[in-house]
């Protein structure tokens, strides 16, 4: 598995000119809250999304109770596929909107507890600003909601570009009973909180065990480099 990432064990801590959470983090928030994100969806990601949304249906007819599983930001798709053999009755389906990612071929460097292939699952490639919004619409029973080791955008200046500065942060945290968030930024996910929060969504914030495998190229990376890893998960 740790042939994924080339650069295993040579990960920087992140460096911002934050030292706390942003100053407009409640303002940004509000104003998504207040405005519909209204951009028109992107073809491709309109077309993806409606393969899939093919394939999701036909399993939620055939299964009762049907689990849905959302992996977004999944990369090579390593943990999409672990969660996949995880969860044996569930459809996991892993997002990225990197081709180059997608493609790789993980599956061999993998080493799935020994059982080898899964088969629950799909990868696609969009973009989640549009695809969160167009599960949202269709109402998919998402049980869990991974998003695992999200750009971090660490200048203060690019707040809009983390998913709970994004327009679309509204319909991001409708989706999934729970969420389930990594990143080696604590700040990141702090700020995550600090936005659940206005919306009265609590979560705990917790280390990411170092003697548990990888769930992700990134995070084994990070662990590999000596740092730590952190987890927000939504609590009821
Ligand atoms: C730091 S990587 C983490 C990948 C994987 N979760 C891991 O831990 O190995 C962040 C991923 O988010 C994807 N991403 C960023 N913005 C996205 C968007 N708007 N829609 C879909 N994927 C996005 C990138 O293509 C990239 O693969």
């Amino acid at each position: 598995m740790n042939n994924i990432n080339i650069a295993i064990g040579d990960s920087k801590a992140i460096i911002s000119n934050q030292t706390g959470i942003h100053e407009k983090l409640t303002q940004v928030v509000n104003k998504h809250l207040e405005h519909e994100f209204k951009k028109p969806y992107q073809q491709h990601t309109e077309q993806a999304f409606n393969a899939v949304n093919k394939k999701v249906q036909a399993f939620l007819l055939a299964n009762s109770p049907a689990e849905i599983i959302l992996d977004a930001c999944c990369g090579v798709g390593q943990s999409t596929r672990i969660l996949a053999q995880q969860n044996p009755h569930a459809l996991v389906i892993g997002v990225d909107k990197s081709a180059h990612r997608l493609d790789r071929n993980v599956e061999e460097l993998m080493h799935l507890n020994g059982s080898g292939q899964v088969n629950n699952f799909h990868l696609v490639r969009a973009d989640l600003n549009d695809f969160y919004r167009l599960v949202k619409a269709e109402n998919w029973p998402v049980s869990k909601h991974y998003v695992l080791y999200p750009n971090p955008w660490p200048k203060s200046k690019h707040l809009q570009r983390r998913w709970h500065g994004s327009a679309v942060f509204p319909q991001m945290i409708a989706i999934g009973e729970q969420m389930i968030l990594r990143s080696n930024w604590r700040l990141y996910l702090q700020e995550f909180q600090s936005a659940l929060k206005i919306v009265g969504i609590s979560s705990e914030l917790n280390k990411v065990n170092k003697s548990s495998y990888a769930l992700t190229p990134f995070e084994a990376k990070y662990q590999a480099s000596g740092q730590q890893c952190w987890q927000l998960s939504t609590v009821k």
